[in-house]
């Protein structure tokens, strides 16, 4: 059998092929900010009930499950694009990606480290609700490991413009989700993280929409129907955190959705917005349509989403089919 070209990142290019992804890209410097320069004292222990304090660390550390697989999925994304000599832009473009993914997990980091130190990794369960969420979060990351194992494998079994396509439908939902977290939180270092993260996501999803149009004028009709697959996939993986989980992937505990909601009642309640799990089908509806008529354009059917009432390409997905894209 002939061997497939490894790729190198040498000589490598500085070619721009797609100005709007070179613009994206471009932006993320006078966007850049740092989480450090939080107002941090407004997080702290002694300002929340132990209650509010898991509370606020559960959704974090919800959060930072995927923040974590965003900055693995760009970071590799990057090597692969070096590899295969992309356009300098997409290079850089996804490696930006992978820092802001680092950004966001290292808010959740001192968050957590603030109000609720140790959880989730080196945490003693005191309370049935500490229990609860401490096991909920363990049962998110063990699933996030068979996420990850199926998702590195892809890279030699899918074409990357594959891969890579999808990466936009997360920006999708983390945009819109975050601004209504952000707009909700009325602690200022939540208020403020979430602008922030709002921002890089709007960056995010303009510059992943920039390369799904350069990929797609490459892509077959049957290429293009991979990628309504792959965002059914994505709309799966997301789901503990933008909408509930779907069982399709996701092997989680029985009570497990009855303790997420008890705990994201508790964080919102003490000042880290998270929209209850109406709004977030709302807000994912919405932002779909509003992105609908351009994926169309491409030639991408918009697939059935039904737990949320969205109409489209019915894409079927057996319990237990590996999920392989759309990191945060
Ligand atoms: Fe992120
Ligand atoms: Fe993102």
């Amino acid at each position: 059998m002939e061997e497939k070209d490894p790729g190198n990142v040498f000589p490598g290019n500085w070619d721009v092929v797609s100005e709007t992804l070179l613009r994206t890209y471009e932006l993320w410097f006078p966007q850049n900010w740092s989480p450090v320069d939080l107002p941090w004292e407004a997080c702290d222990a002694k300002n929340f009930s132990s209650d509010e304090a898991v509370a606020q660390a559960y959704w974090l550390s919800k959060l930072a499950l995927f923040e974590k697989s965003g900055i693995g999925a760009f970071g590799s994304a990057a090597v692969q694009a070096a590899t295969h000599n992309f356009e300098d832009p997409t290079k850089k473009f996804l490696s930006a990606v992978a820092f802001d993914e680092c950004r966001h997990d290292e808010v959740c980091r001192r968050a957590c480290s603030r109000v609720c130190p140790n959880f989730p990794y080196k945490f003693k369960p005191k309370t049935t609700l500490e229990e609860k969420a401490h096991a909920n979060i363990m049962a998110l990351y063990d699933n996030g490991a068979r996420y990850w194992s199926a998702f590195n494998q892809a890279w030699g079994k899918y074409p990357l413009e594959l891969i890579f396509s999808s990466f936009f439908f997360a920006e999708i939902g983390a945009q819109l989700i975050f601004k209504e977290v952000g707009e909700r939180s009325t602690n200022k270092v939540y208020a403020g993280a979430f602008k922030n993260i709002t921002r890089d996501e709007s960056r995010q999803l303009t510059g992943t929409l920039a390369m799904l149009e350069r990929l797609a004028e490459r892509m077959s009709k049957e290429e293009k129907s991979m990628i309504s697959r792959q965002l059914k996939h994505g709309f799966i993986y997301l789901s503990p955190l933008l909408f509930k989980p779907m069982n399709d992937f996701w092997k989680l505990p029985g009570d497990f959705f009855e303790y997420d909601q008890k705990l994201e009642e508790i964080a919102a309640k003490s000042g880290l917005g998270v929209p209850k799990v109406e709004d977030r089908s709302e807000a994912w509806m919405k932002a779909i349509t509003r992105h609908r008529s351009k994926i169309e354009e491409l030639g991408i059917p918009v697939p059935e989403i039904k737990e949320i009432g969205l109409a489209g390409l019915e894409v079927s997905v057996k319990k237990g089919d590996e999920i392989i894209a759309t990191p945060l």
